[in-house]
């Protein structure tokens, strides 16, 4: 029979899996079930309450109707763009090359929209951020994965190698989405020597055609050490501005301000000044979302560029990242003393647990009432909802299920 929807759009698979086992959680815990919910990625303190940043709600009361109501530029408030750039690079040169977005997420899908071609493929790690699937079946762009790079562990650089050699003869171009410092959902920081390889890499590959590196940036405040964030960014500068690669970056205020629902967040080139794609973002920008909202630009002008507002700020971030970490911590002793294997905490709202059966593994948590988010090969457990009385009920379940 016919419908009015398409033939392309019949039978998809429903709701975004994080979204559906949180709304499951959720439900439970209002029936009063004892429900540990580490699926989603939004920062609870010890009472399960959403943390938010006094600076970020005190700023935000203080603006005014005109940096609320009208509409933004197309591409974004440009004062916005360089606050935001400036803020992880201070010295990147101005004017600064990006547009403002809706989240990260916005900035994604407006990399697939410039950078491929329709059919084309974007190359992450596995595992992943699982939603970067929609963002590329959506924009008709197919995800390519590459085994993330473990420290201690050299051979996936090989397999990593061969994999963008070969998209790279199938389509010419080759675009690869770095979710590095803070990966979701391992936790880590890529070793010093596997990004220099990674970049090392795509230099040599741009010698056959296109390569474009988009970091992805999503937890750069919640780290267990912000100087090696720095230093890693510095690493990426440095190499942004030499390569004949194009490096820009995915920006986003949902997790650094605790803003997830304000929907703000840029793609940024610092290193480059192209007036062709200048227009060409800023087309994105009117034909996906028309522009991104006013008030998270106008309060992240204000925050980001008032000193002691960010020394307010730096120290509510360096007291939730010090509640990350032991966090991890606390967990990491707990699952080595039950012999449970996990990745390593550096930075991030989650570590990850690999299992052969991540499916299973999950359901049988979930008869536990305790809910995760299967990935391909394990499962990712959000420390920024575990609360620390709650952690050694979790690592006793997960020990019977496992
Ligand atoms: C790795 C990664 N990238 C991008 C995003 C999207 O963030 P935003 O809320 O800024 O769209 C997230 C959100 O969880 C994420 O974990």
């Amino acid at each position: 029979m016919d419908t009015h929807l398409i033939s392309s759009r019949h039978n998809l698979e429903g709701d975004d899996p994080i979204f559906r086992i949180n709304t499951i959680a959720q439900s439970r815990q209002a029936q009063g079930h004892p429900v540990i919910n580490l699926s989603i990625g939004t920062l609870l303190d010890d009472d399960g309450q959403l943390v938010t940043l006094k600076t970020v709600i005190d700023t935000w009361k203080a603006l005014t109707p005109l940096e609320v109501h009208p509409y933004a530029p197309i591409m974004g408030d440009l004062k916005y763009i360089e606050a935001m750039t400036h803020r992880y690079w201070p010295e990147s040169p101005t004017p600064v090359l990006g547009c403002a977005t809706p989240g990260a997420t916005g900035a994604l899908v407006v990399s697939l929209r410039n950078l491929l071609e329709p059919g084309q493929s974007v190359v992450t790690f596995a595992p992943c951020w699982t939603p970067y699937e929609t963002l590329a079946f959506e924009n008709k762009i197919k995800l390519e994965k590459v085994p993330y790079l473990f420290m201690g562990d050299d051979t996936p650089l090989a397999v990593i190698e061969s994999k963008l050699e070969s998209i790279m003869k199938q389509q010419g171009r080759i675009l690869f989405w770095l979710n590095d410092p803070c990966h979701n959902p391992t936790g880590q920081h890529l070793t010093t020597a596997h990004r220099q390889a990674l970049l090392s890499m795509f230099d040599r590959l741009s010698q056959q055609g296109p390569v474009s590196v988009i970091l992805d940036l999503a937890y750069l405040e919640f780290a267990r050490d912000a100087s090696a964030i720095q230093n890693i960014l510095k690493d990426y500068a440095e190499w942004g501005a030499s390569t004949p690669a194009l490096l820009g970056a995915a920006l986003s205020i949902s997790k650094p301000l605790t803003l997830y629902g304000a929907r703000c967040g840029a793609l940024v080139f610092p290193w480059r000044t192209d007036d062709q794609l200048k227009t060409a973002l800023s087309i994105s920008c009117r034909g996906l979302f028309s522009n991104a909202p006013r008030a998270p630009q106008s309060l992240v002008k204000k925050l980001y560029g008032d000193k002691s507002l960010l020394q307010k700020l730096k120290s509510e971030h360096h007291h939730w990242s010090t509640l990350l970490t032991n966090r991890a911590d606390q967990l990491s002793k707990l699952l080595s003393e039950k012999h449970i294997d996990h990745s390593h905490f550096d930075g991030g709202f989650f570590i990850t647990v690999p299992h052969d059966k991540p499916q299973e593994l999950s359901q049988r948590l979930e008869a536990q009432d305790i809910y995760s988010v299967p990935l391909k090969r394990g499962i990712r457990v959000a420390i920024c909802a575990l609360k620390e009385k709650e952690t050694p009920r979790f690592v006793d379940a997960l020990h019977r299920s496992i």
